[in-house]
């Protein structure tokens, strides 16, 4: 499978290096760029490719959300993910441990109106 990842820092990197030993392919995206992303693309050989957020989201069959909470508005043209599954890996944090007050609301409701038409899949965090 085709797999996205939003975000290569700490838990993308890792997911990435999983997926990549299960024989799945990973298109990677992070904020500075995909050039930033070489020294990791060589890492995990061929099946791992870099692109910028929108192609990412338009090369997957999975999309997965590892970047900070706050930069998943506007992220993407809502298009480029319609229909697609997209893990929402984020945790809604306002500093280091302190959760953001949503009104009550869970985060994926909020990813799930900046986005319609996908099929959000909370994951990978508490
Ligand atoms: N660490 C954990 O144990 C853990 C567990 C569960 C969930 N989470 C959640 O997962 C998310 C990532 O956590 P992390 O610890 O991996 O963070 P991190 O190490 O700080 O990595 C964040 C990544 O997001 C990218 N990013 C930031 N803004 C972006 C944007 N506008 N467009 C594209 N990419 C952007 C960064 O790009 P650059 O590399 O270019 O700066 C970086 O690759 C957070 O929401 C966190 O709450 C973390």
């Amino acid at each position: 499978m085709r797999i996205g990842i939003i975000g290569t820092g700490r838990i993308g990197s890792t997911l990435a290096r999983i997926l990549v030993a299960a024989d799945h392919q990973v298109v990677l995206a992070n904020a500075r760029g995909p050039q930033s992303l070489a020294a990791l693309l060589a890492e995990l050989g061929p099946a791992a490719s870099a692109a910028h957020p929108a192609e990412a989201a338009a090369r997957a069959e999975v999309l997965v959300l590892m970047l900070p909470f706050d930069s998943v508005q506007g992220l993407l043209p809502p298009d480029a993910v319609r229909d697609t599954v997209l893990v929402d890996a984020t945790n809604a944090f306002s500093g280091p441990g302190a959760p953001r007050d949503l009104g009550g609301r869970g985060s994926s409701e909020l990813v799930a109106e900046w986005y319609p038409g996908t099929r959000i899949v909370k994951s990978l965090n508490t």
